[in-house]
């Protein structure tokens, strides 16, 4: 007796494909409260070169770190929505306090996958000689209940420092990352972590990255340095396998990217951070 399935099966996959097609140039939504997000941007540039990708900067509100968690969640849900309105396939939070204030809620609200940053303590847990670790956060973040569980899972194995950087995002926000005034203000965070024998960091803020060679010029080189973008982009990438929504374009995809404070100065700081000229288009 002739059977069907293998046709039934080739139908099923074709449709799929089409529907696959049809569905995966729609673009990624990438978003933090200014520039500190691009590291993770261009982690999913280089990795997932033909998606096509938004990333909004809330500038206008920066930094997310010194706020309110109502309030960070009633702009979490606004960036959110205007990335719905843009038919986005997927969210990335680029950010940390934005993560821990909203993204549940978020999840819970939206049909499409929602990625998160998560700082990187369990295998700065594991990788320290000293058990000691230390993590550089907003002041939001220290205080939020969400990051202190997840601190808390891994204090029996070492100890760990939460050191809040208050002050520190408007300065990388402002250009002034290599000032002295940024240096002043590091070292006063990290001296105490260094006088700990801390031999491991955990860069909790999206920003942070960009003050990585600064963190070594004031602990040496012999400090280990741990952030986020690439985990970060590897769970993208497997949402969107997971969801059937990786484009199968061959064609390298589009980066755009929209500011809530458009000027001259933020476009020529955007073009700095991801070394290349781009257009700073307005958010909303
Ligand atoms: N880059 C963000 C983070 O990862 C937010 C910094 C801020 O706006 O305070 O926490």
């Amino acid at each position: 007796m002739p059977t069907q399935p293998k046709a039934n099966t080739h139908t099923f996959i074709t449709s799929d494909l089409v529907k696959q097609q049809n569905t995966s140039s729609r673009p990624i939504g990438v978003f933090d409260s200014g520039i500190g997000g691009l590291s993770i941007m261009h982690c999913i540039k280089q990795q997932l070169p033909n998606e096509n990708l938004l990333y909004v900067a809330d500038t206008l509100n920066a930094p997310y770190g010194e706020k309110s968690t109502v309030f960070i969640q009633q702009r979490v849900n606004d960036i959110a929505d205007w990335f719905v309105a843009k038919n986005a396939k997927a969210i990335v939070v680029a950010c940390n306090t934005a993560t821990v204030s909203a993204i549940d809620q978020l999840r819970q609200n939206l049909a499409i996958p929602v990625i998160g940053v998560e700082p990187a303590i369990k295998p700065a847990a594991q990788q320290s000689k000293q058990k000691k670790v230390a993590i550089l956060v907003t002041k939001t973040t220290a205080e939020n209940q969400r990051f202190l569980a997840l601190v808390q899972q891994y204090s029996n194995t070492s100890e760990i420092y939460i050191q809040a950087c208050p002050g520190l995002v408007e300065l990388i926000e402002q250009d002034k990352k290599n000032s002295l005034d940024c240096e002043l203000m590091l070292t006063a965070y990290l001296q105490p972590l260094i006088e700990k024998g801390v031999d491991t960091i955990v860069l909790g803020c999206t920003h942070y990255p960009l003050v990585t060679s600064l963190i070594h010029e004031i602990c040496g080189n012999n400090i280990t340095i741990m952030e986020t973008a690439q985990p970060v982009t590897e769970q993208l990438q497997r949402q969107l396998i997971a969801h059937q929504l990786i484009n199968l374009s061959t064609h390298v995809g589009s980066a755009t990217f929209y500011s809530s404070q458009n000027s001259i100065s933020q476009q020529q700081l955007f073009s700095h951070i991801w070394q290349q000229s781009l257009s700073l288009h307005k958010f909303p």
